[in-house]
């Protein structure tokens, strides 16, 4: 399976400008899976919550329509963040749609800072979905700071974790999700953004460096701190299956659930 991630710039309030650059780039990518940053579409710095609302969109919508067409056309897997409309409430939620062109959701569990004013905390649990036969999952960026939700996805089977992330902290995720991949035996694709936004008093610089980790929390695939660009590589996603660290020990069976404070 080859696996990837497009880091950019999004261009805040520009939804349709970012989803005519988004939709260049895919068209290129010669990929099965790939991965954006969160909130690609929109942008991530919010000022006022009326924002939000004006930058969110439902499912069906032109973000997801395209997508549509996109994924059933190069027969390819596409995760992004996004803000979605959903009634009256606004989620940080991830799409993924497959390559035969179904949409499902993830919303962001652990909402970072500021996010706590515009957005409602996630209420789609941890769900894992299967593109092209292989388990994956979602999170988006601050989830990567609690192990609890990378491990609901793996002991649920994911093998791979697609993670769309506006990273404001600076490295911390790069290490985090090798720690993940390593304490769970899964590949994680980390996608950030890059570039700075203000918006008023407020400033927030995105630290890049989006990369893929094997299920030995090896980085196959980074990405610079500014740079822009589609990144892949192949992957055995089976490797993932195996959550053995030595004959006699298994990461999932040696678990003491009798014993942990959870
Ligand atoms: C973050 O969760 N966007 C830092």
């Amino acid at each position: 399976m080859k696996v990837g991630f497009y880091q950019f710039s999004p261009v805040f309030g520009e939804p349709q400008k970012n989803l005519e650059t988004i939709a260049a780039q895919l068209l290129k990518c010669d990929a099965d899976l790939v991965v954006l940053p969160e909130l690609a579409f929109s942008g991530y710095l919010f000022i006022e919550k009326k924002e939000v609302f004006t930058l969110s969109e439902a499912i069906p919508g032109a973000i997801s329509n395209k997508l549509k067409e996109i994924a059933i056309k190069k027969d390819m897997a596409i995760v992004t963040g996004f803000a979605e409309l959903a009634g009256d409430k606004v989620y940080n939620s991830a799409l993924l749609v497959t390559p035969e062109g179904n949409i499902n959701i993830y919303r962001k569990n652990h909402l970072f800072h500021e996010e706590k004013l515009f957005f409602e905390p996630g209420d789609s649990g941890f769900p894992v979905f299967t593109v092209k036969g292989v388990k994956i999952g979602i999170l988006v960026c601050f989830d990567h700071f609690f192990p609890e939700a990378a491990r609901s996805l793996a002991l649920q089977g994911a093998q791979v974790i697609c993670h769309p992330s506006n990273l404001v902290i600076p490295q911390k995720a790069q290490i985090t999700t090798r720690a993940r991949s390593i304490e769970n035996k899964i590949f994680w694709i980390l996608a950030n953004r890059t570039g700075s936004e203000i918006r008023g008093e407020k400033k927030f610089t995105y630290s890049g460096l989006s990369q893929i980790s094997d299920p030995e929390g090896r980085i196959m695939v980074q990405a610079g701190e500014f740079e822009e660009g589609f990144f892949a590589v192949d992957i055995n996603p089976e490797l993932a299956k195996n959550k053995s660290i030595t004959p006699l020990c298994s990461l999932f069976e040696d678990r003491r659930t009798d014993i942990y404070l959870l």
